[in-house]
């Protein structure tokens, strides 16, 4: 497994179940990745533990409806469908969910944008993702499961016929090993540190996707970028931005520009609980169009929520340190960069169209996203998928499919361009966030051409912006042809969705040259 959050430590758990060998790889601590910091929760329907009238079947219609005419209603149903069952074993295995007040069901349930129903449960108010992480990383040290820290794979080992049969890794300091397996599963999450402005930990750097396209594998959807709609804005702040969950607007908070102008009103029928790509696509353009010139933030007024501090511990510690009080004064927020929705092409149990390759969670597309997720779908995918891609790798061991690892040929260490992070990131954020056009785009294309060099990946550093830099190439590329607007890709020279060219991914693959 390479990668540690949810999707990779389910798989790791249920791999463990079956009885296969597993070692897990990730490239800083075991509990850092991205599943830690995520805030409203896991979207499910449980049953006999719902609203009145919801149900799987509307949380799926919710998810299609969000996904903008791209999501495979197949693997919508199938993941989905999978969320309850995913859920009662997180439980089983010790994750606590805040309960429900008295009279009202088990377990607490809020609300998002774009869900019909109030059907997203939580953890320690705002700190669903931690409770999932310390769940799964004390059940994968009960069970002693391998874990091989600070590693960074670099590529995948093959076969001459292309299998997959292990990775090279590197260590913190650089040192090259090994680990040579019939099956890898990429759990590696996603690429916010493409732009200046994230919601992801520094280490979300698309690693997984660059080393899935070096291995031959399709990835699709790549274009669609989804900007979480609030984050806590302080000025001239970088990197990882607190998120300001959505459910604090599923609790009753609006939005506001700065002279008290609602953001939302007029802009969907479901307002400030629209999808997230309508909310983020909404708040820029009233930043842009501000009436005192361009805007950098606009205000989220949280004033009304009673008990503000204890539901939402997370985002209060965030405000208060830099002394602001959610419950007596608006919070000032912005869009940024949060949810990769395309990733490697999957089936719904993480098999990859490259033999001995699985992904799952973030790094995979399976089709549940389409042109943009429903909010709190993700931590349900890496439990459902995760899980799944276990069973798969397992599957296929038991019918031969797999290849020897003995057949893997180690490559030498080959030159693959590598951008200036800083320059890429600048581009990125200015001409290929919400709001592209054909000539930013190629600005972009521009900046990767002048400030890459060629280098071997000796660094974990170097794989890391090798990995920015394809992801860039992939996703520019996809967004300069896509010709419309869908979901999370925004282009503001075509900015009408086109059902009759475009409803369907783009499937990427590099060339055996690389190219
Ligand atoms: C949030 O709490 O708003 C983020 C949850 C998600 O990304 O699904």
């Amino acid at each position: 497994m390479i990668g540690s959050g949810v999707a990779g430590l389910t798989a790791a758990l249920r791999a463990r179940e079956l009885g296969l060998h597993v070692l897990v790889v990730t490239k800083a601590a075991v509990s850092e990745g991205n599943t830690r910091w995520a805030q409203g929760g896991i979207a499910v329907v449980l049953e006999g533990e719902h609203e009145p009238g919801d149900s799987v079947g509307k949380h799926a219609a919710d998810t299609v409806t969000a996904g903008a005419g791209l999501c495979d209603e197949d693997a919508v149903r199938s993941i989905i469908d999978g969320g309850p069952a995913a859920v009662a074993r997180l439980r089983a295995e010790g994750a606590r969910f805040d309960p429900a007040v008295e009279g009202h069901g088990e377990l607490a349930r809020t609300r998002e944008g774009g869900h019909s129903a109030f059907r997203v449960i939580h953890a320690g108010g705002d700190a669903t993702g931690a409770e999932v992480e310390r769940t799964l990383v004390a059940k994968a040290g009960d069970r002693r499961i391998p874990v091989l820290e600070h590693h960074i794979a670099v590529d995948a080992i093959r076969t001459p016929a292309g299998e997959v049969v292990g990775v090279t890794v590197l260590d913190h300091n650089g040192v090259p090993g090994v680990v040579r397996a019939p099956a890898v599963l990429l759990a590696s999450g996603g690429l916010g540190q493409l732009y200046q402005a994230t919601s992801n930990p520094e280490i979300a750097t698309g690693d997984g996707l660059a080393l899935a396209l070096r291995a031959g594998a399709q990835v699709a959807d790549v274009e669609f970028v989804q900007f979480h709609p609030t984050v806590l804005f302080t000025p001239g702040a970088r990197g990882r931005l607190p998120l300001v969950t959505e459910a604090v607007r599923g609790e009753g908070a609006t939005l506001h520009d700065a002279t008290g102008a609602s953001v939302m009103r007029g802009v969907h029928p479901l307002g400030d609980l629209a999808p997230r790509d309508v909310v983020s696509a909404a708040i820029t353009r009233r930043m842009t169009q501000a009436p005192g010139g361009i805007d950098d933030h606009v205000f989220l007024d949280a004033t009304g929520i009673s008990g503000f501090a204890k539901r939402f511990p997370t985002v209060y510690a965030a405000c208060a340190a830099i002394g602001l009080d959610p419950a007596a004064e608006p919070i000032p927020v912005t869009p940024a960069a949060h949810f990769a929705c395309g990733g490697v092409v999957t089936t719904v149990d993480g098999r990859s169209g490259v033999r001995g390759l699985y992904a799952a969670g973030e790094v995979a597309r399976t089709g549940l996203h389409g042109a943009n997720r429903l909010a709190s779908n993700s931590l349900l995918e890496g439990l459902v998928a995760g899980r799944r891609a276990a069973e798969a790798v397992a599957a296929d061991l038991a019918t031969g499919r797999l290849a020897d690892p003995r057949r893997g040929v180690l490559a030498p260490p080959a030159e693959v361009p590598v951008a200036d992070r800083d320059a890429l990131q600048r581009a990125m954020s200015r001409y290929a966030a919400i709001g592209r056009d054909a000539e930013g785009l190629s600005v972009v294309g521009s900046v990767l051409d002048l400030s890459v060099i060629e280098s071997p990946l000796w660094t974990p550093r170097l794989v890391e912006d090798a990995a920015l830099t394809l992801v860039a190439e992939a996703l520019v590329a996809a967004a300069a042809r896509r010709t419309e607007s869908r979901g999370c890709h925004v282009r503001t020279d075509f900015p009408e969705r086109d059902d009759n060219v475009w409803q369907r991914g783009q499937l990427i693959r590099l060339s055996p040259s690389g190219q």
